[in-house]
């Protein structure tokens, strides 16, 4: 006799439960709606300028004309993508005449980060995944997604708004041999907290005596102190290091966002090895990557010109936002720690009351953790801005 069944069961996604839904985009709607002239919006993390917009770059805005007119078709291409497009980059990341780590194209760095971890779980199923607190939100899931464990670290500390390093360093000693150390190159999200350079060496050697593999997610080179200093803590490790991975990100320096460009790069004594198995993992979970946005950023970094035009817009972009860092921190001795911290965001020291109270009473929207996204003020509005947050700080 057959067993009676439900119709839930039945139902191939019943067992699926509800996931909470991205509190960022719950941000923005909320945003929209208020109609407050004063309102400021300091959540979602995307570079904004004077004017408050997103611009698509200038030399992104001509290597896509050139694009469009130089095109002759749409054919695939591998799973490797744009192989031109991850040569060049390789040297704004690694810098000229460096030695290569074997690199693919990826759909942002969401989808390096992912290849990354796909490859490890291929390989070592068993390693577990280190990340500082705070991070970026979508870390942990990017790894436990793709089977791995993770394990936290302290990181940073908000009540002293400074990195915790002996905290970290002390929590990496369970740590063991073959587990991966998550580090974020520059402009650390969420806290603008970037490793100095005798801490980046500590770790270089903490890796090499206890044989950790350094996972660096760089995902906003040029928008710290330039784009040689930005990726100079990830270079040096490399140098010290047999093994590392690099996730790396063009939607923020290059505009791209919503185009989904981005690279892995993977250093290891077994190149060949590691180079057949991404293409592989790649082709079962993307087959190949979306082609506009790496080859516009090809065209603009193989031209001199518009090379020139995108370093100088980048320059201008994070001026902008160090100027902004610089009022912030004179304007208040709690924001003080936010001057030297690098990259477009900072975590304030509230609580989710005061953020609460902040947006209802002030108009003034960031992310529930106290996270602002600097670019989102102006020289205008920080009076304001500094203003509502004072009673709260
Ligand atoms: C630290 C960090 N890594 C990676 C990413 C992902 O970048 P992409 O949009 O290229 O996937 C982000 C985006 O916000 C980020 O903040």
């Amino acid at each position: 006799m057959l067993m009676q069944e439900s119709v839930a069961d039945r139902e191939i996604f019943s067992r699926l439960a509800i996931q909470p839904p991205d509190a960022l985009l719950g941000l923005i709607g909320l945003y929209r709606a208020d109609r407050r002239p004063g309102k400021i919006d300091l959540g979602v993390g995307v570079f904004r300028d004077d004017a408050g917009r997103t611009p698509v770059m200038r030399a992104v805005k001509a290597g896509e004309a050139k694009l469009l007119r130089d095109q002759e078709s749409k054919s695939y291409l591998g799973a490797e993508g744009d192989i031109r497009f991850v040569e060049l980059l390789a040297e704004v990341a690694f810098g000229a005449g460096a030695d290569r780590p074997v690199g693919i194209q990826t759909p942002g760095g969401t989808g390096a980060l992912r290849l990354g971890a796909e490859l490890i779980a291929r390989s070592r199923p068993d390693a577990t995944v280190w990340i500082g607190t705070p991070t970026w939100p979508n870390h942990a899931p990017i790894f436990r997604e793709a089977g791995m464990m993770t394990r936290t670290h302290r990181f940073y500390d908000v009540a002293s708004a400074a990195i915790d390093f002996d905290g970290m360093i002390e929590d990496l000693r369970e740590a063991k041999a073959g587990d991966v150390l998550l580090l974020h190159g520059c402009c650390h999200n969420p806290t603008g907290a970037d490793l100095n350079s005798a801490q980046w060496q500590e770790i270089g050697l903490l890796c090499a005596r206890r044989a950790l593999v350094p996972f660096i997610d760089l995902a906003y080179q040029g928008l710290g102190d330039a784009l040689e200093a930005d990726a100079a803590g990830m270079r040096g490790l490399l140098d010290m290091l047999p093994e590392a991975l690099v996730a790396y990100s063009c939607d923020k320096n290059f505009g791209l966002y919503r185009e989904r460009v981005g690279a892995l790069w993977v250093q290891s004594g077994a190149a060949e090895l590691v180079r057949s198995n991404m293409l592989a993992l790649a082709r079962s979970l993307w087959s190949m990557p979306p082609d506009h946005g790496a080859a516009v950023t090809r065209l603009v970094l193989e031209d001199d010109a518009l090379r020139a035009d995108w370093v100088s817009e980048l320059d201008a972009m994070r001026a902008r936002i160090n100027e902004l860092r610089s009022v912030l921190a004179a304007s208040h001795p709690r924001l003080a720690a936010i001057g030297d911290q690098r990259g477009m965001f900072a975590l304030l020291p509230l609580t989710p009351e005061a953020v609460d109270a902040l947006r209802r009473d002030h108009g003034i929207y960031m992310a529930g953790n106290g996270r602002i996204n600097i670019a989102g003020l102006t020289l205008e509005t920080v009076p304001a801005f500094v203003a509502a947050l004072a009673s709260y700080l």
